[in-house]
């Protein structure tokens, strides 16, 4: 009777759906079903979409259909027909819990053995990789503002700087290499004012890197070297002004400019000016004359005050991340297209008036190497990172090996591991203690070169590694020697000696890295370890979206459980200047304009899995993974169609800390659906009910952080239960799953 009344109603699914959707009762299921009902379609054609195999558990289909039913049948209390139909749907969401083994077989379930130990986690496993590209340093994370400051951006063009003339002033200014400051700085900046006064004012306008940030009641310190022909001896007046001229936020004057070159310094404070970019660092005269500059700067407060620092809020945003190493001056940076390109760390030492600065031109922009080595170390300490020092290995990128320059360049890598580690009796550690840091630095890591199986490095590598190799360890036998010839080019690798560690890279689309997470699984563990030197999942610009941290994260499970072999790893690039022009590489970790910063959801995962990773690997074996079809790209140059795979839609690793023995379950959800497991955890003593959850998770695959929507996906930390020695949880689509399970 009941059955035929529900049946006369009509009401198949598709309008029972509709209905369920105008009415918007899914606002008060809980989160995930909510989500799962949401997506009509999908419920309509049977729960397949985009080629996923989706293995559903069936009991959580029980609850949504009781549920909904529930609440329908309450909401409609006066309406017969739905009230019966709802309790044909209660029914059937009832029965369908009686059915056999079978059906519940094939929920996804993880099996964690917490008396077993797979592996060591290592505790460098995550670090930085960081060289000038994408504006990194000038125009980044080194707080300098003031864009060209030396004036040898370009030969030809004082470029980044103008000519002022207010008020009917009149005057030019033009490059002067007759007038240079020291032998590092050749080029200067000459003012010439042929018409002046009180309120005609000529002078020169730096815009900084898009832009000169202004900040509320914040110092800024001024300084630039100068000199004046005998027809002028002052003042200058030093301003932060508005672009459009209309606001000055914070003045000074400089009072007489001698004859000769002289350092002048002036403090700026703005004060209670609302937070803009807009502006430029003008400085002026109001007499007529000649006067040439030379090293102009601007600073803001620095993170820890650091005199030549960097950037506070970029700074903060790598502390939170707890990295264990810094691995610099680069990649391409390293080596430069030529040798007088390269990373000349001798040149980059010292008071910033004697760094000539290089054409980055690897990247195509000029640097100031005021990010220079001893900066790169202090950097290191501020963080409580250790330094991974990468040397120069005798290969540019066009130019080729530099044999002939090799003992030099072994000389070279030898002094510079001195300058780091070396007492200030000797010669390079007493360098470093002349220029402000008298305590030798912790050094275990030496890398030979950047990726030198490409181009035309593997020619030449073996043997060049062999000379630095043998060099340095009869100086320093304790240091560890990583090779540039990565395990991924087996043709190329060094085979003359056994580097210490293989710097391995990967740069992929998400698919990828999630078809390749078990990479390193059957690694031998006999051999050299690995440091994953630079990886990245290139989707999204200028920084990662959510599809890009899902197979990062999904990487990040893979690494973690081979960290025992991979003992350390860092995502590259770390930086990019959002600005057009900014970006030479497309997907990176952290971005910023002159004001802001922020990190991209591939930055949250890296911090996710860092801060939550303990001591040691647990074992864990899954049964009904779900999958999906995927069709691998055909080889480079067109080579031969690869067979379609299925990849798994969920990546999961389960590590221990040993002083708390918490156990840290993470599970990534590369799927558009939400997805069940259920969790056996055997060998431990008595997991709480009571754990947290930090989840990062997206509506759509595509979204992403930006520098106007900052925190757009960040990862949630809340308190749950139900946990225990045996729990079923509700993965949401598209997410990255912490989860904190105490065990007493
Ligand atoms: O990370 C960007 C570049 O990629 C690095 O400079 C280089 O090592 C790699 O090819």
């Amino acid at each position: 009777m009941l059955l035929r009344k529900c049946c006369s109603a009509r009401v198949d699914a598709r309008r029972f759906c509709a209905a369920f959707q105008r009415s918007r009762l899914y606002r008060i299921l809980p989160h995930e079903i909510g989500k799962l009902v949401r997506r009509k379609p999908k419920i309509a054609s049977g729960w397949r979409t985009d080629n996923l195999k989706w293995t559903f558990d069936i009991l959580a289909l029980n609850v949504l259909f009781m549920n909904t039913a529930k609440i329908l049948a309450d909401k409609f209390r006066g309406n017969h027909t739905v009230r019966h139909l709802c309790f044909l749907i209660m029914l059937a969401g009832l029965s369908a819990s009686w059915l056999p083994a079978q059906t519940n077989d094939s929920v996804t379930v993880l099996k964690i053995t917490a008396d077993q130990v797979a592996a060591k986690v290592s505790p460098k496993l995550y670090g930085l990789m960081t060289e000038e590209i994408n504006y990194s340093y000038d125009g980044g994370l080194y707080a300098e503002l003031v864009r060209n400051r030396t004036f040898k951006w370009n030969p030809s063009n004082a470029v980044y700087w103008q000519l002022v003339q207010d008020g009917g002033g009149a005057g030019s200014m033009s490059l002067d290499t007759n007038q240079p400051l020291n032998s590092a700085l050749t080029t200067s900046l000459k003012l010439e004012v042929s018409k002046a006064g009180r309120k005609e004012r000529v002078g020169i306008a730096n815009d900084g890197f898009w832009g000169i940030p202004v900040k509320p009641k914040t110092k800024y310190r001024a300084s630039f070297y100068a000199k004046a022909d005998k027809g002028f001896s002052g003042p200058l007046t030093v301003e932060i002004v508005s672009s459009n001229g209309a606001t000055v936020f914070a003045s000074a004057q400089v009072r007489r400019i001698g004859g000769e070159w002289k350092k002048y310094e002036v403090t700026l404070t703005a004060g209670k000016a609302a937070p803009s970019k807009e502006n430029r660092l003008v400085i002026t005269a109001s007499k007529p004359g000649t006067i040439w500059f030379s090293l102009v700067s601007l600073f803001p407060p620095t993170f820890n005050d650091r005199p030549n620092g960097n950037r506070p809020d970029i700074m903060q945003i790598l502390a939170d991340m707890h990295p264990a190493f810094l691995r610099f001056p680069g990649g391409n940076y390293v080596e430069g297209n030529t040798f007088a390109t390269r990373f000349d760390w001798k040149k980059t030492i010292g008071d910033i008036s004697q760094r000539p600065g290089h054409l980055d031109d690897g990247w195509r922009y000029w640097s100031t190497d005021g990010m220079g080595l001893l900066e790169f170390l202090e950097w290191c300490e501020d963080l409580k990172m250790q330094p991974v020092l990468a040397v120069y290995a005798g290969y540019s990128m066009r130019q080729g090996a530099v044999t002939n320059e090799l003992d030099f360049c072994v000389q070279e890598a030898l002094d510079e591991i001195e300058y780091v580690t070396g007492g200030r009796s000797t010669k390079w550690g007493g360098q470093r203690a002349k220029d402000g840091h008298p305590a030798p630095l912790k050094l275990e890591f030496v890398e030979i070169g950047n990726e030198d199986n490409l181009g035309t490095g593997w020619r030449t590598y073996d043997l060049r590694f062999a000379k630095f190799y043998d060099a340095i360890k009869a100086k320093y036998p304790n240091l560890k020697i990583i090779s540039t010839a990565p395990t991924t080019d087996t043709r190329h690798m060094v085979t003359s000696r056994t580097p210490d560690v293989i710097d391995d890279h990967f740069y992929r689309n998400s698919m990828q890295m999630q078809s390749d997470t078990h990479h390193y699984d059957n690694y031998d563990r006999s051999g050299p370890k690995i440091f994953v030197g630079e990886w990245a999942t290139r989707e999204g610009r200028p920084t990662p979206n959510m599809n890009a941290a899902l197979g990062d994260a999904a990487w990040m499970t893979g690494m973690e459980r081979n960290s025992d072999i991979v003992i350390m790893s860092c995502y590259a690039p770390l930086f990019v200047n959002v600005n057009p022009g900014g970006m030479q590489w497309p997907t990176d970790l952290i971005g910023y304009d002159a004001l802001t910063s922020y990190g991209s959801p591939a930055y949250y995962a890296q911090k996710m899995f860092n801060l939550n990773h303990g001591d040691v690997v647990l074992p864990v074996v899954s049964e009904n993974l779900p999958t999906r079809e995927w069709q691998p790209p055909a080889g480079r140059g067109g080579g031969p169609a690869q067979a379609p795979r299925q990849v798994p839609t969920l990546f999961f690793n389960a590590t221990r800390d040993n002083k708390t023995g918490t156990v840290f379950l993470k599970v990534v959800n590369s799927a558009g659906a939400a997805q069940n497991v259920r969790v056996e955890i055997n060998g431990a003593a008595n997991i709480a009910s009571t754990g947290e959850a930090v989840v990062m998770s997206a509506s759509a695959p595509e979204d992403t952080n930006s520098i106007t929507e900052p925190a757009k996906l960040a990862p949630v930390t809340t308190k749950v239960d139900g946990l225990g020695a045996n729990f079923t949880r509700t993965f949401p689509p598209y997410s990255i799953t912490v989860l904190r399970l105490n065990s007493k």
